[in-house]
């Protein structure tokens, strides 16, 4: 079976806003292949806190092209644990264990296309955006790259740095306009009608996204539009996005929160399954009720799983036999669940025997 968790040394550890560092970890040169990524995908983090072992993914920010390390955002959560652990505990030189990039949120990239790309984030939703933001910058040379990028206040802007950065280097491809729905007003902003920083006041809503779109329209045809952040941002930007008749095949999103849906189906039955994971096959009794996942993880078994909310995709497997009830699913598009593919953390059985495959790409 391929190995899937490694133990990775932090390299560097910078602050990039108020309540958030960014943590750039080494890769060996026999990892590299391991660690091959696509942008907009993330990394799960494990490890021990107060006697629990718990995983949490974050995003990966570096351009594809760079890839001699891989560089993560966190953002302190309160109550978060590990966003705590990393962001005050964390130091260069310690050894995390990290499981190999994953994620179904990224671009394919191609660098003789001529492409418009659109990117939505609100708060620590940039973080993946980053990374695509940098990689078609630098693959595409064609495309041109708007962001729309909501905040409360300058504060919490989180890579402004390398944000400023990319506006310099790539003036003429690049565009990103920040709102603040609270800013913070300098005292030369009060005094006189100069700003220290330009942003336009509010959130990412259907009217800057409106006027964001008619100020800055497609260049090519072909147009892609990526959203990331909170649900509620996602839920009112794909609407205003569908109702300027873009097309839904076009909208990528990646949900922010609310992970750990603790899945516990009253319907369906107890049942019989075979899983096929990499090389192993897995014999499992699953009670009525429980997820797939569950059990896997149960007998021992070491599939590939992120979120636990139907959010991030990781868990995704192909059902070849039998029906699965599915409470939460986020990620897999209409088509994928005519194909078969269910999300092993949130199915439950609703037929006596089961046949499932994990295909490691997917
Ligand atoms: S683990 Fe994230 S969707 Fe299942």
């Amino acid at each position: 079976m391929k190995k899937k968790v490694f133990k990775l040394e932090v390299l560097k550890k910078e602050q990039v806003s108020a309540e958030a560092v960014s943590l750039f970890f080494k890769i060996p040169l026999a990892e590299k292949k391991a660690f091959h990524f696509k942008p907009g995908q993330f990394l799960t983090i494990i490890h021990t806190l107060e006697g629990e072992s718990l995983r949490r993914s974050y995003s990966i920010c570096n351009d594809i092209t760079d890839n001699s390390y891989v560089q993560i955002g966190v953002k302190k959560v309160k109550n978060g644990r590990m966003s705590r652990f990393l962001n005050e505990e964390v130091k260069v030189g310690d050894y995390l264990a990290v499981e190999v990039p994953m994620g179904r949120f990224t671009a394919e990239l191609d660098s003789t296309q001529y492409k418009s790309y659109y990117f939505f984030a609100a708060g620590s939703g940039i973080t993946p955006i980053l990374s695509m933001v940098k990689s078609v910058l630098s693959v595409e040379p064609y495309s041109r790259v708007y962001v729309l990028y909501g905040n409360r206040n300058q504060e919490q802007i989180m890579f402004k740095g390398d944000l400023e950065i990319l506006s310099e280097r790539f003036a003429d491809r690049f565009t990103i306009i920040y709102l603040l729905s609270q800013p913070i007003r300098s005292w030369s902003e009060l005094w006189s009608t100069k700003t220290d920083f330009v942003y336009r006041k509010g959130r990412v809503d259907a009217i800057n996204i409106a006027w964001f779109i008619k100020e800055y329209p497609p260049y090519a045809q072909n147009a892609l539009y990526f959203i990331c952040g909170p649900g509620s941002m996602i839920a009112n930007t794909k609407a205003r996005l569908l109702g300027m008749d873009v097309p839904e095949n076009r909208i990528a999103i990646e949900r922010f929160g609310n992970l750990g849906t603790d899945v516990q189906s009253k319907g369906g039955m107890a049942a019989t399954a075979k899983v096929y994971i990499d090389e192993q096959v897995y014999e499992l009794k699953l009670k009525q009720g429980i997820t797939i996942l569950k059990a896997l993880l149960n007998s021992g078994a070491t599939p590939p799983y992120s979120c636990e909310g139907g959010v991030c995709g990781a868990c995704a497997c192909k059902l070849v036999k039998g029906a699965v009830l599915m409470a939460n699913n986020s990620v897999l598009t209409e088509e994928e669940l005519n194909a078969g593919w269910i999300l092993s953390c949130q199915s439950t059985a609703n037929s006596k025997k089961l046949e499932v495959v994990f295909e490691r790409e997917k």
